[in-house]
């Protein structure tokens, strides 16, 4: 670590001085259990198979990762890179076994900066249970070097059978839109409420305010322990119209004060439109994706909004997907500095260009953007 550390970062768009960037090599088409399985048998990955991603993808994400590290570097930020585990192997804790780990992509799912503070998630995969081990050495590293660094960690998740609803998947997926929506609205999904749990990445940070999306791996237990957790913030649980919410970065991305991007095809809540527009930010709706379903990289769980993923390195720059032109016009139009990074051969991985990355150090202080 070249710069001195300071843990802190309360938005996505403050100027950037510290970032995680994660890693994709021995990521895992994951063993099925109760919260996901993969289904890919035309690539090579049909239902109940798994093991490791093959060698020539894992290049290409390493490639772009290390590429988008040095993008980065070159602009003045201090970038930090996890250190894998090796995800083959079967893991325990007194209550299950998992026939394998993922990786360590993407981080944004693990870890919560807010302020000074850097927290640790629930996750809600067992076969994600214990990446959090790929960040410790920085973690730790921060912890050395920042005194005013605050490093918490939300309770363990016991993830046992009763933290899962049994049959959920091909119940759920036997489903019409417009139920599949009710039950998104009301958060009936795979999680029960047995446990808190959420992931990071649910979590959209503007200041004084936290917006959590309840989703398939956030219950309404993670939302509250989110809120208990920081109690100077207000913290709202909010949905959108999205069959299946997995992460808030690709459908409400807040890029400066008073404008946000929106995914049209998700529509945001009533409660959440308002609160929004009574104080005065504006919700641009996002260019289409270039991308459709069927040109996705193969074994890509992500759905073309990916391209929504953006990460801010200040209020007037932000990083988006090279092929992603439609949306870098729209956002050029709106006096932004776009930078094109090539990325979505990282999209098999998790992720996009916000997912594969966790803030450590933005300029700014807690502000309230909602007064
Ligand atoms: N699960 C989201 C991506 C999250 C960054 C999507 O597929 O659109």
């Amino acid at each position: 670590m070249n710069n001195p550390v300071r843990v802190n970062s309360w938005n996505s768009w403050d100027p950037l001085r510290r970032i995680i960037v994660g890693r994709a090599a021995g990521t895992m088409v994951q063993a099925p259990e109760p919260a996901v399985f993969r289904d890919w048998p035309q690539d090579g990955f049909p239902r109940g198979t798994y093991g490791p991603l093959p060698d020539d993808m894992v290049a290409a994400a390493e490639e772009q990762l290390d590429g988008f590290a040095a993008l980065l570097r070159g602009r003045g930020i201090a970038v930090d890179r996890p250190e894998p585990l090796d995800f083959s192997r079967r893991t325990e804790t007194p209550e299950w076994t998992q026939d394998t780990m993922f990786g360590c992509m993407p981080p944004r799912d693990v870890l919560l900066t807010v302020g000074s503070e850097i927290l640790e998630s629930t996750m809600s995969y067992r076969s994600r249970w214990f990446e959090y081990l790929c960040y410790r050495p920085l973690l730790e590293s921060y912890f050395h070097a920042d005194e005013a660094m605050r490093w918490e960690a939300a309770p363990k998740p016991r993830l046992t059978d009763a933290s899962f609803h049994a049959g959920f998947w091909d119940e759920f997926e036997a489903l019409g839109f417009d139920e599949q929506i009710q039950r998104v609205r009301a958060n009936d999904l795979c999680l029960t409420e047995a446990e808190p749990l959420f992931d990071a990445a649910d979590v959209c940070r503007m200041g004084k305010d936290l917006f959590v999306q309840l989703s398939l791996v956030t219950n309404r237990g993670g939302y509250r322990w989110i809120r208990q957790h920081f109690p100077e913030h207000r913290v709202h649980a909010v949905t959108f119209d999205n069959t299946h919410p997995l992460h808030i970065d690709a459908t409400w991305v807040p890029l400066r004060p008073g404008l946000v991007l929106h995914c049209g095809e998700r529509a945001a809540d009533p409660e959440m439109l308002g609160y929004f527009k009574t104080n005065d930010w504006e919700v641009l709706e996002a260019a289409a994706p270039r991308r459709t379903r069927d040109d996705l990289p193969k074994l890509c769980f992500c759905s073309p909004w990916l391209a929504m993923n953006i990460l801010s390195l200040d209020p007037n720059t932000v990083c988006v997907e090279e092929s992603e032109r439609d949306l870098a016009e729209q956002l050029s139009g709106r006096g932004f500095e776009v930078v094109p990074v090539p990325f979505w051969n990282v999209a098999p991985f998790g992720g996009g260009l916000h997912c594969a990355t966790v803030d450590i150090e933005r300029d700014g202080e807690l502000q309230d953007y909602f007064p």
